[in-house]
């Protein structure tokens, strides 16, 4: 997403009670932020967040964090849980790489990819959100059997993303190549994929579950 920079986005954020930019500081901690015992959802890559708000708005009783390495996309994020009011909403301008700093083991009870950067070329396929460098980051925050929901547009990444999970133990329980909305009334529709449902581009849907014994 290339955005053109917003130079009120950091100092704006800063002003949102709601935004950490030391959030290393919460590493297993997030229950206190959020004051209750709710399960933790994350979202990585959020983008302008839509997914998370709207998320949230319907799911009070589970706490969300969205985060992005993007400010200028993240700062509309942000705005939103100050216009819906919102209390289970955190967020953080961090990059995935460094996702365990953030989080303790088995702090998280699932994990949201959608539509994340595909990197077609070999020798960047490696910042994949769902690289196995990542997928293994993410197994040690994520509760045993807990999940990852992935979606994307884009069918190579998507089906080298199922080796991926699998070469990295989890087991697959959702494997869709064309994901009718008609079929998952649950799902909330992101930014981008309210662009590709548009030019009838067909969404790739995951879930993986990882169960550590
Ligand atoms: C294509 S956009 C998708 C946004 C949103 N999830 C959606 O579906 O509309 C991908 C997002 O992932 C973020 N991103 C890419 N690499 C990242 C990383 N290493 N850590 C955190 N966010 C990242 C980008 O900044 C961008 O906002």
């Amino acid at each position: 997403m290339r955005l053109r920079k917003k130079h009120f986005a950091i100092p704006e954020m800063r002003e949102n009670p709601y935004v950490f930019f030391n959030g290393e500081e919460n590493k297993g901690k997030w229950k206190d932020v959020f004051g209750n015992d709710n399960p933790i959802y994350l979202e990585i890559g959020a983008g302008k967040g839509t997914f998370t708000i709207e998320s949230a708005k319907k799911n009070k009783d589970i706490n969300y964090i969205m985060v992005d390495i993007e400010t200028n996309a993240l700062i509309y994020a942000t705005r939103k849980i100050l216009d819906e009011e919102l209390t289970n909403v955190r967020a953080m301008p961090i990059n995935a790489e460094n996702i365990l700093e953030y989080f303790d083991k088995d702090e998280l009870s699932r994990i949201y990819i959608n539509f994340c950067n595909p990197w077609p070329k070999l020798k960047h396929k490696k910042r994949r959100l769902t690289f196995p460098r990542f997928l293994e980051k993410y197994k040690v925050i994520l509760k045993a059997k807990s999940q990852i929901y992935f979606k994307t547009d884009d069918l190579e990444l998507f089906e080298e993303s199922l080796d991926y999970f699998s070469d990295c133990g989890f087991s697959t329980l959702v494997e869709e190549f064309d994901m009718k909305l008609e079929d998952y009334p649950e799902n909330i529709v992101t930014e981008y994929e309210r662009k590709f449902r548009k030019l009838n581009q067909k969404i790739k849907f995951g879930v993986f579950e990882y169960y550590r014994g």
